[in-house]
């Protein structure tokens, strides 16, 4: 795969089942040293996520902005952005909804980057980043908000490198377990640097 091959575009609904094959693989690779075998095997189920990605890109949601990265038309990441604007009010129970309530105007939020495990460490997570940040300066938003696990290294290298800077460090409960994960921040006025 030559990264210059690889495009960026806007998610849509057929691309959900491609998407939650993505995730799942992730948690089962990148993340089978955090979670046990049995909440990887319960949560993580691919039909469930594609039901979910499906309601999100079904939506059309103008609270959120997500992009995947295509290599021959077979989609390699995705990046997923949620952002507070002055307009809409979302519904506080959708996915989206919940988590904009706790986030102020100006701010946006790192909902997912997820890079195919067989394709990462070829730039692609960097690509969708830039893509993204390009897309929140265009709109005049601050910051970027992102959250890793703290034993995730890959992930916490990879937001150390993007010039993020860990605001928080805090014990969250994530299906039923207890995980030490890091709030970043990356500050989009000074270019994301
Ligand atoms: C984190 C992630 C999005 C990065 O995307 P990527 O395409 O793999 O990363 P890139 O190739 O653009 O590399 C950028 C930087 O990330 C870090 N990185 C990438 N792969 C790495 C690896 N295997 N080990 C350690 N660091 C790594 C490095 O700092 C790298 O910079 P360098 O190449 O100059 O060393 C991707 O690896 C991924 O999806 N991981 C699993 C999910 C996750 O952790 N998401 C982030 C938390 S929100």
């Amino acid at each position: 795969m030559k990264i210059r091959e690889v495009k960026i575009r806007e998610a849509n609904e057929n691309d959900a089942a491609a998407l939650a094959k993505i995730e799942c693989d992730i948690w089962k690779t990148n993340y089978k040293h955090i979670f046990s075998v049995e909440v990887l095997e319960k949560e993580m189920k691919p039909d469930v996520h594609t039901e979910k990605f499906e309601k999100l890109l079904r939506k059309n949601d103008k609270n959120s902005v997500f992009f995947v990265a295509e290599n021959q038309k077979n989609i390699v990441g995705y990046v997923l952005i949620l952002v507070k604007r002055n307009c809409a009010r979302d519904n506080e129970n959708s996915i989206v909804g919940a988590a904009l309530k706790k986030m102020e105007k100006g701010q946006a939020l790192l909902g997912l980057l997820h890079v195919a495990p067989e394709e990462q460490g070829k730039g692609i997570g960097t690509r969708l980043l830039d893509y993204a940040k390009n897309y929140l300066q265009g709109n005049k938003l601050r910051t970027l908000t992102g959250h890793c696990f703290f034993k995730d290294e890959q992930g916490t290298k990879f937001h150390m490198k993007t010039g993020a800077r860990v605001k928080q460090r805090m014990v969250t409960e994530v299906f039923g377990e207890k995980h030490i994960q890091f709030r970043l921040e990356l500050d989009l006025e000074k270019g994301g640097q």
